[in-house]
């Protein structure tokens, strides 16, 4: 391990770089999308018991694992592990996450790249550059290559400045914004007519539904996705953390955040469709279905911001402009997995393997824009519902049953002195060992074979 590892200041320069993972497009655009098309209330219930009962105790291995470790992945697994056949199986894990890590950096740069557009589209509003704003909001090859490149270029230049300086900055700084502007625009889209069809179908669950293994395997997807788990971002977030945090509490509230971000968001998005239903437009198919999932909140909130006259497009600028960065906030710790692991495993230089990596993944996601009906959904499934459980699956068996028990009891103690009488300590060794394992290939046998 060539390299030196950084770490993060503080308590809260974790928490917020963690978060600011966890919290991105896969909290405002993946879950209330996915909710929208699952039934509502159904699927929302569904995600917070898995969030809570699956993604948590996963989170949490990779935190712990990392911390361990103070390595990538690859590295990590590796130390944890006792025998020769072992170590390899724990190092093609690293490896895969990686590769998953970097796949997923390349869809979420082009919906990350939609936001930016956006975000200039209220600008151009405001000095009435009408046919400018018109241009960045239509979805067009030109204008999705252009601003996913923008936004790689963004990740790559922060991530080239190493962990404390770029991260931590970053996170720190706009996520409680972000809150509040959610939470106040929820107040206002519930005033609107039409809203509270939407409300009703996000909080009355049709139970029926919620047991739909489509249902469940897309919320295990979305929960992992949005705990940026599986990949080893997480692992090397835990990996940053000095001994004395008391990581199921950290690791705790980031899922709290994370998860209170995402159903706000559905208080947002569910009611603003139901508005622009009720507004004539036209976002539900003849049958009943989304016409387009993947851009729907790109339809309906400018149509809800419209509403608001010109505050709205001001509203619109803010807005964009902090799902730009909470999309950032997420895109570095992506690109951080496989630039940490080059620098470590093959001592490239941090500038190097930063854009060595990160040309390749722009070249990736210019293959999916080319290809976009075929690949942008695909990618999406492959990467977070099918892979990021199953990694999340690996990672617990590493914990629960590669590990040496004494190690991973010693790692709780770290930061607590208390471990011992906590429920965490009581609970989760023997709960990642077998609960969490066990339901995620029920989950997966319920989907192919079910
Ligand atoms: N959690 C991020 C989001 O919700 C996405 C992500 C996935 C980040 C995997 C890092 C690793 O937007």
């Amino acid at each position: 391990m060539a390299a030196s590892r950084g770490e993060f200041s503080s308590r809260f320069g974790f928490i917020m770089a963690a978060a600011g993972s966890a919290v991105g497009l896969g909290n405002i655009w993946g879950f209330p999308t996915q909710a929208a098309s699952n039934g509502g209330a159904a699927f929302l219930l569904v995600y917070l018991v898995l969030a809570f009962s699956l993604a948590y105790p996963a989170l949490m291995a990779e935190l712990i694992i990392g911390r361990h470790a103070h390595a990538n992945a690859v590295n990590a697994l590796r130390l944890i592990s006792n025998s020769g056949p072992v170590r390899t199986i724990g190092a093609t894990t690293g490896v895969i996450g990686f590769i998953v890590a970097s796949l997923i950096l390349s869809f979420y740069a082009i919906v990350a790249g939609w936001m930016i557009a956006h975000f200039l589209a209220s600008g151009a509003e405001l000095l009435s550059l009408d046919g400018a704003s018109q241009w960045l909001t239509e979805f067009g090859f030109g204008r999705n290559i252009l601003f996913m490149v923008l936004f790689m270029a963004l990740t790559i230049g922060i991530i080239s400045e190493g962990v404390t300086a770029g991260i931590e900055r970053w996170s720190a700084r706009l996520m409680p914004l972000l809150l509040i502007t959610l939470l106040a625009l929820v107040l206002y889209v519930l005033t609107l007519d039409g809203a509270m069809d939407g409300l009703k179908v996000y909080l009355l669950p049709d139970f029926e539904r919620a047991l739909s293994p489509t249902l469940i395997i897309s919320a295990l997807g979305a929960a992992f996705f949005s705990l940026s788990l599986g990949v080893g971002t997480m692992l090397i977030y835990g990996s940053y953390i000095n001994d004395n945090e008391n990581l199921p509490v950290v690791g705790g509230l980031v899922t709290l955040v994370d998860i209170c971000i995402a159903v706000v968001a559905g208080f947002l998005v569910l009611p603003a469709m139901y508005v622009a239903v009720f507004n004539g437009v036209e976002i539900f198919a003849a049958d009943g279905a989304l016409i387009s999932g993947d851009t729907l909140i790109f339809t309906v909130l400018p149509e809800l911001f419209t509403t608001m006259g010109m505050a709205g497009v001001v509203v619109s600028l803010v807005f964009f402009f902090l799902m730009s960065i909470a999309a950032l906030t997420s895109s570095i710790s992506m690109l951080e997995v496989p630039v940490a692991y080059t620098i470590e495993e093959h001592g490239l230089g941090r500038k190097k393997a930063v854009l060595l990596i990160g040309a390749a993944i722009t070249l990736v996601s210019t293959v999916i824009l080319m290809n976009f009906g075929q690949l942008f959904g695909l990618v999406i499934s492959i990467t977070t519902q099918y892979s990021q459980p199953l990694l999340g699956f690996m990672f617990c068996i590493f914990a629960g049953w590669v590990w040496h028990r004494d190690n991973l009891l010693q790692e709780l103690r770290k930061g607590n002195p208390d471990a011992e009488n906590t429920l965490f300590w009581k609970i989760w060794p023997w709960y990642v060992r077998v609960v969490c394992p066990v339901i995620i290939l029920a989950i997966f046998a319920q989907t192919l074979f079910g």
